[in-house]
């Protein structure tokens, strides 16, 4: 009886939730033109979902392409890479079994902690607790619902000023499936709130400046990744004259809109939208930063994976007019970055360094005015990619600290 119905509830839980038996992630090494031919023929034919690129009209020759391959077509995979000599790895033996590893033994833990990846549960009690308890470096204000009717807050840290200082915004979680990129933004607001007064740095930052965190920005993208389908991307909108559901909010901003490198099919993983800020979290991230745009004077925003520090532009691969700047401090970031572990970062203009992509963030706040716009690809190369273990958590968040506050160091001398 009880065995029985233990059995009913475990059928329960896993009941609508997405299972990835025997799928496999694949690494393939276009080297041909008929190699990129065969990804996109592939692409076209069956379901297979881009880990990087994000989807089959980005694939170039020389890339490296990560496909996850549901467990039905492998033997249709196999046969086609052999019989075109395409070569190929394979990255992830059994997707589910690396679903299951990630959260490294918790079933059902709901408590904080900076070494887990939270739900949203979790973050949004977080939120409320930690700005509680911190009135004197933290504040907090909604600056808008997700689609879901969630609310974004945006914390703002920095000692409290009657004048009005100059800021950073960062933001994680544009992104769905890319767990590591929130555990960022809390290990970020953990750090700056427990080193401001013994971290020299960390303090005189915060004396000078407020720096903007939104956690996670696609919160229900975020929530669905962890109750239905964990390899979801983009957010949760119905779209008109389609079942698909969705839009990519990184193609999604007005800067080039779906000119290059998104897609204009709602099925698609990097759909840019009905319109130029068509996603409400978008219009409500936008919205915030036009608002706050004279003091605003750094954007970083956070995703997985792939190692890379990128910044505009991506839209054009015309260099930005601040591209020398750019590129020494993203330089002297990844070397900060790296100093920790050895962990090696690639930086340089989003277009030229993986691909041209249109409506990112990171090219819209460029153009708005916001000088130090930077986009960050964290660990790892793609043996776990965006199944990253919980035990890099910490050493990820420590390296990463350095980076950000070498960008925000150099930021603050420049004022
Ligand atoms: N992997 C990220 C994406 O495709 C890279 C973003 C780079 N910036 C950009 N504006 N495309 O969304
Ligand atoms: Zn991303």
């Amino acid at each position: 009886m009880k065995v029985l119905l233990l059995f009913g509830l475990v059928a329960v839980a896993l009941a609508g939730t997405t299972r990835f038996e025997g799928e496999k992630v694949f690494r393939l090494k276009p080297v041909l033109d008929k190699h990129v031919t065969l990804i996109k023929d592939l692409a076209r034919r069956v379901q297979v979902d881009f880990w990087r690129p994000e989807s089959a009209e980005l694939v170039t020759i020389d890339i490296d392409v990560d496909i996850r391959v549901p467990a039905m077509y492998l033997d249709m995979v196999y046969t086609i890479l052999q019989q075109n000599d395409m070569d190929h790895e394979v990255l992830i033996e059994d997707l589910q079994a690396t679903v299951d590893a990630q959260a490294d033994n918790h079933p059902s833990t709901r408590a904080h902690s900076y070494t887990k990846y939270n739900n949203w549960d979790t973050i949004r009690s977080w939120i409320a607790s930690i700005s509680s308890s911190n009135a004197n470096l933290i504040s907090s204000q909604v600056i808008g619902n997700t689609y879901g009717g969630l609310p974004m807050t945006v914390l703002k840290l920095g000692k409290t000023s009657s004048a009005n200082k100059p800021a950073i915004f960062m933001d994680c979680g544009i992104h769905a499936r890319e767990w590591i990129s929130p555990a960022f933004c809390q290990w970020f607001v953990k750090e700056a709130l427990s080193t401001y007064g013994s971290d020299a740095q960390m303090t005189s930052l915060l004396n000078q400046m407020d720096v903007f965190v939104l956690p996670v920005f696609n919160i229900d993208g975020y929530d669905f990744t962890h109750k239905s389908d964990r390899m979801w991307r983009k957010t949760r909108s119905k779209n008109s004259g389609s079942s698909c559901i969705g839009t990519d909010p990184n193609r999604n901003f007005n800067a080039g809109w779906c000119t290059t490198g998104a897609s204009s099919n709602p099925c698609s993983d990097t759909y840019c939208g009905s319109s130029p800020e068509s996603e409400i979290e978008v219009k409500n991230v936008a919205n915030f930063i036009r608002k706050n745009k004279s003091i605003i004077k750094a954007y970083l925003t956070i995703h997985s994976y792939s190692q890379l520090l990128l910044f505009p532009y991506s839209y054009t691969y015309k260099l930005a007019a601040d591209h020398s700047e750019l590129l020494k401090v993203a330089e002297g970031a990844s070397a900060a970055l790296r100093s920790l572990y050895g962990t090696s970062y690639t930086s340089g203009p989003g277009a030229a360094t993986i691909y041209p992509a249109a409506g990112g963030s990171d090219d819209w706040a460029y153009d708005e005015g916001v000088k130090y716009s930077y986009t960050f690809e964290l660990r790892d190369t793609g043996r776990y990619g965006f199944l990253l273990p919980e035990s890099q958590i910490e050493p990820t968040c420590k390296e990463t600290m350095l980076a950000v506050k070498y960008i925000a160091a150099y930021v603050q001398n420049n004022l």
